[in-house]
């Protein structure tokens, strides 16, 4: 298979990734939820990409072919929003899926079982989701879903037949992040625990994956890595200076902002599981 995926070869991949964003600056579309529209909007930036949050149906069918790529989040769900979420999907674009809270009702779910079936280059969410998708999307349910303990190994496998299933990559978040595409298994071990003090940090990785993901679609598994592992560093580096949650979202926004090749190479924590 060529090349040894050595942690050296992801930290130039991170960079060569976060390289493309800047120098192609992708136009990603975002449908996602309210809470999240500015940190999405101000990371994507950060990033080098474009973002434009755009919802209405009667934008979609001459806006979406001309962007990157899409990034639908189902946060703040509505009867309305679902059907611009499921043409957009549709647009023909490399797009990825944040399935927030999937299991809160049955309408959220069948929405996100529907979206997945469109079926994104990547999704991504944490354990509790990947275990609710997975549990519903398994035809032969081994999964307990969003009530059970969470152990790594059942998660691990959660995601793994999720991806299999749908035929897309899966990210799962954590104090250490999985991403799968029902094969290889890669872990991004970057980031701080005071990530999760600041709403919407996952809302906005996930459009960071989106911006990979357009200005490389030919490897989405390694475009979601790296977009875990380099937004995870700009915390880590955004933690030097800050005091809390808030100043934390000011600084991580700027330490994307200001990555170079050095810290990016040097720092990124990606490996390929055995
Ligand atoms: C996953 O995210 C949802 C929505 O924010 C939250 O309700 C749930 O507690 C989270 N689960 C884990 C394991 O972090």
């Amino acid at each position: 298979m060529g090349e040894e995926r050595t942690e050296a070869w992801w930290g130039r991949r991170a960079w060569a990734l976060l390289s493309a964003v800047r120098a192609r600056a992708p136009l990603v579309q975002c449908i996602t939820n309210l809470v999240s529209m500015d940190i999405a909007a101000n990371a994507l930036t950060a990033a080098g990409a474009s973002p434009a949050m755009l919802h209405c149906i009667r934008e979609i069918p001459d806006f979406t072919p001309r962007c990157h790529a899409v990034y639908i989040n189902v946060g703040t769900l509505s009867e309305d929003w679902l059907p611009s979420m499921r043409a957009a999907a549709s647009a023909g674009r490399p797009w990825v899926l944040d399935p927030v809270a999937a299991a809160a009702s049955q309408f959220r779910m069948e929405a996100c079982l529907e979206l997945l079936a469109l079926p994104p280059a990547v999704v991504r969410g944490n354990a509790s989701e990947i275990l609710a998708l997975a549990a519903r999307s398994d035809s032969s349910p081994t999964f307990k879903g969003v009530d059970s303990s969470h152990d790594s190994g059942e998660v691990l496998q959660a995601a793994k037949a999720l991806a299999r299933s749908s035929g897309t990559v899966v990210a799962v978040s954590g104090a250490v992040d999985f991403i799968t595409d029902g094969e290889q298994v890669i872990s991004a071990s970057n980031g701080v625990a005071m990530m999760q003090k600041i709403t919407a940090t996952g809302c906005a990785v996930t459009a960071l994956i989106a911006a990979f993901v357009g200005a490389d679609p030919s490897d989405a598994l390694a475009a979601a890595a790296c977009a875990l592992a380099i937004f995870g560093l700009a915390g880590e580096i955004g933690m030097e200076s800050a005091k809390g949650p808030a100043s934390l979202r000011m600084h991580l926004i700027d330490a994307l902002y200001g990555l170079d090749e050095q810290t990016v190479t040097s720092g990124v924590k990606i490996a390929l599981l055995p």
